[in-house]
């Protein structure tokens, strides 16, 4: 847990609410966090669904690694603290949109439990929905995939603390959903989603 460190800060209210926000967009906001292995298919699942919600008339944004690392996190690596500041960081910005009335699509490795907890925890401290969302594909299927190419370099030792060949990765113990994204068409990802969402009170029935 990151200390305060700032002393006599406090919050302030104002006078326009969440709820207000709510009702000027015509829903609530919700983190939707997919967690999983780098090519397992997070940020593919998560740009389809932010197509089909759109549609639906919802606003939708998207958090994801690699922009969310070439921009407010771009002083962040890859060993377990700076990862664990990654996902505190994105933690407090999904929380951020969620507030405004945001559904948040959150794509990240987040290979730490506890650091996804603690995001949980962060939403649902502050009656937010949260909805973990576990991309499930053996290594060896993210590995033949290799959209990057970066398996290929962390085998060859040219990348160091690569999740998966010398890093951890930690499954979810109780996620909302798994997608096995090897056994699964996108449509039928995107499909077990909306009924998850609508099941969650995030979309209406
Ligand atoms: S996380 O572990 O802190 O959640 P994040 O999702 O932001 O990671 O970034 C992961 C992305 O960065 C991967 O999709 C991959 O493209 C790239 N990457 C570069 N180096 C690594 C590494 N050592 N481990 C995992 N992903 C890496």
């Amino acid at each position: 847990m990151t200390e305060q460190k700032a002393t006599n800060v406090h919050w302030h209210e104002g006078e326009v609410t969440r709820a207000d926000r709510a009702k000027l967009l015509g829903h609530s906001g919700a983190t939707i966090w997919f967690t999983g292995l780098s090519g397992s298919g997070k940020s593919t699942i998560a740009v389809a669904l932010e197509k089909v919600l759109y549609g639906h008339g919802k606003l939708v944004y998207r958090l994801d690694g690699d922009n969310v690392r070439l921009g407010i996190n771009k002083n962040l690596g890859f060993s377990a603290e700076d990862r664990a500041e990654n996902i505190r960081r994105i933690g407090e910005i999904a929380k951020l949109f969620v507030d405004t009335g945001v559904i948040v699509l959150s794509s990240f490795v987040s290979p730490y439990r506890a650091d996804r907890d603690l995001v949980r925890k962060l939403h649902e401290d502050a009656g937010m929905s949260f909805v973990e969302v576990y991309v499930d594909v053996p290594l060896e299927e993210a590995e033949k995939r290799d959209p990057k190419g970066l398996y290929k370099k962390a085998r060859a030792g040219q990348l160091k603390n690569f999740t998966g060949i010398d890093d951890p990765y930690e499954a979810p113990l109780k996620p909302e959903l798994v997608l096995n994204t090897d056994r699964m068409s996108l449509e039928d990802e995107v499909a077990a989603l909306l009924d998850l969402l609508t099941r969650r009170g995030v979309l209406p029935a």
